[in-house]
């Protein structure tokens, strides 16, 4: 009788247990048959009632009911576990032959680049570089470069004041300035830097720009000496192929001052709109220090004397690389730094 219910008991386990999906199900079919007060406890109590049973066969029937429980579900708790793992394994499949996600490298800026390549020429011929403040005193910017107090150049609408005192560079030859109130020469210094000037940006013209300075100062330098550093500088930094022209021209820090032309690198004089048909470019401002200049920050211009030249970093750029708009440079449009 007990026998009976036994083997039905198995048999209505096994149904069960085919029905089961997950863990959870797992572990209350579990506690329904071998629990506390499970199916086989019940099952033992109404055995020990019933003495007219052989109990040692009973008891081994229904040990041998309980294993055969305990292994199904252990094997099925197995198979589950396992099928879990493989669904979470697919869940987690990634294809590696996918492309990957695209990752922009920066790069240095092409002014940025040239300037130093700018600096480098001026190092290999004995400059050191020192830099100026962008916001400078009007005294450094305009006054000790001898500019004359009603000179146009101080005027409100090319310069931006910061206050009575204080204003944005509009050149680099401040660097000029500030390098002689602290060392004495003999001197060779190359100043890169930015400059402000309040005008209409246009293609031609921005109100941020840069510039490199250039000046040496020693006993006995002379416009010769001006010359070459020029011409070597530029063979350099454009081809060797290249001619100089010198005009005069007025800058109030120097005397006698001087515009650098070269040769048009585009038409080689032919003729092209880079040069307007001119056959020439102009490529940087240039001149002999001024006596006014040097007294101005205590140097004794009877035993020294030096040249000074003031080079537009953009300008140069865009003649080399042929760049017809000044405004990309601080644009940030991929499209164009990527193509330096
Ligand atoms: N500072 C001048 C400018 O911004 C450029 C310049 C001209 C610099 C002649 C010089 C120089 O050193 O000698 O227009």
């Amino acid at each position: 009788m007990i026998q009976e219910q036994i083997d039905s008991i198995c048999q209505k386990f096994s149904n069960e247990l085919n029905n089961v999906v997950s863990l959870q199900q797992l572990s209350e079919l579990k506690v329904k048959y071998l629990g506390r007060k499970g199916i086989l406890k019940n099952l033992l109590s109404v055995f020990n009632q019933d003495s007219n049973e052989d109990k040692s066969i009973l008891g081994k029937l229904i040990n041998q009911c309980k294993s055969y429980i305990e292994e199904s579900l252990e094997k099925t708790q197995t198979a589950i576990s396992n099928s879990l793992l493989e669904e979470k394994f697919e869940k987690e499949k990634i294809d590696i032959t996918l492309p990957g996600t695209k990752r922009f490298l920066g790069k240095e800026h092409i002014l940025k680049r040239s300037i130093y390549e700018m600096v480098q020429l001026f190092n290999n011929m004995g400059f050191f570089v020192r830099e100026a403040p962008n916001i400078e005193t009007e005294e450094n910017n305009f006054s000790k470069l001898n500019f004359e107090d009603n000179h146009p150049a101080r005027d409100m609408q090319d310069t931006f004041y910061l206050d009575q005192k204080y204003l944005l560079r509009t050149h680099t030859s401040n660097a000029q300035i500030r390098t002689l109130l602290k060392e004495k020469p003999p001197l060779r210094i190359v100043s890169p830097g930015i400059c402000f000037r309040n005008e209409d940006v246009s293609i031609r013209s921005h109100m941020l720009f840069h510039q490199i300075e250039a000046f040496f100062l020693d006993e006995n330098v002379s416009l010769a000496d001006l010359l070459v550093v020029l011409k070597q500088f530029f063979l350099n930094f454009f081809s060797n192929d290249i001619l100089f022209r010198f005009r005069h021209s007025y800058f109030p820090f120097v005397e006698p001052g001087l515009e650098v032309d070269i040769s048009c690198i585009k038409c080689q004089q032919k003729g092209c709109s880079l040069c307007k048909n001119s056959g020439w470019l102009e490529v940087a401002g240039a001149g002999m220090i001024h006596p006014n200049v040097l007294n101005n920050v205590n140097v004794d211009p009877e035993k020294f004397s030096g040249f000074a030249i003031g080079i537009g970093v953009e300008r140069l750029v865009m003649l080399r690389h042929d760049i017809n708009d000044i405004r990309l440079f601080i644009e940030n449009d991929k499209r164009f730094l990527n193509q330096f």
